[in-house]
């Protein structure tokens, strides 16, 4: 097997594991305590992986978090700002999204090989990198891979959505899960989930964890799992 990153998995989610409303309109509800333990993350992370509604729909630009992050970033040895990498299978990531109006570091679309040859190029006027799985639906083990072979990324903090985390979570590429459990509850059945897409069908395909670590910073849980084995059936 080739050589990939080290993966971790930073969300936020409320009591119901929700990671926004129903209609999609409020997507940030954690502390600032969380906010810093997102940036903290990031620091000791070469590359962020996100999905492209994730990208769309924060406004997000994918930053290191200012300057006390940057220094932290540099003590941990990471360049000042991370690789940003937004999977988009179909293609259909935005040019107009704001990210591409900030170019503090390379950013990379990850495509399928079912994009048109017209959003391959407009993709290709925007990103510094447009990597093409050979396989459709894209193969997220290949991506990762390419990007420590070709690109000298050791670590990606994954930032969601459900769509994306499903995927990576049924491929086992999930090293390390950091939750923070936020003390709401959403509900709404189409309010997105931590993993969501097409799930799994049998325990024994349900990726495992161990709890590593549980801390409590006011009404917030800060919940850290590693990679364990499957339930038995
Ligand atoms: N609370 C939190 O911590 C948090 C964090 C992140 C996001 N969110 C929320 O989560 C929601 C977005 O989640 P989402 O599940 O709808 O979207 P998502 O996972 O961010 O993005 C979905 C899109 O990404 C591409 N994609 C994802 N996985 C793929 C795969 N395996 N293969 C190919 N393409 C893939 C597809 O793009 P194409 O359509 O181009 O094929 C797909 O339509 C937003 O409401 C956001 O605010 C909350």
């Amino acid at each position: 097997m080739s050589p990939r990153p080290f993966v971790r998995l930073n969300m936020a989610m409320t009591a119901d594991g929700k990671i926004a409303t129903s209609t999609r309109s409020v997507h940030t509800f954690g502390s600032p305590r969380d906010a810093r333990h997102l940036y903290e993350l990031r620091a000791s992370s070469d590359a962020i992986l996100c999905g492209a509604r994730t990208v769309e729909e924060t406004n997000a630009t994918l930053g290191n978090g200012g300057e006390s992050f940057r220094r932290l970033r540099l003590r941990n040895g990471r360049a000042e700002h991370p690789v940003r990498v937004i999977v988009s299978g179909s293609g259909s990531f935005s040019t107009e999204a704001r990210i591409w109006s900030h170019r503090f570091s390379p950013i990379h679309v990850w495509t399928g090989p079912t994009v048109t040859a017209a959003r391959r190029q407009a993709l290709q006027a925007c990103a510094d990198v447009v990597w093409t799985s050979p396989t459709d639906p894209i193969d997220l083990a290949a991506g990762l891979a390419q990007l420590a072979q070709d690109h000298g990324i050791r670590d990606v903090i994954v930032e969601g959505g459900g769509q994306l985390n499903d995927a990576l979570l049924r491929a086992h590429l999930i090293d390390e899960l950091h939750l923070t459990l936020c003390p709401r509850i959403f509900g709404g059945r189409t309010a997105p989930t931590i993993s969501d897409g097409t799930g799994i069908e049998h325990i024994t395909e349900a990726p495992g964890f161990t709890l590593k670590s549980l801390r409590r910073h006011g009404d917030e849980l800060f919940l850290v799992y590693s990679r364990g084995t499957p339930l038995p059936t």
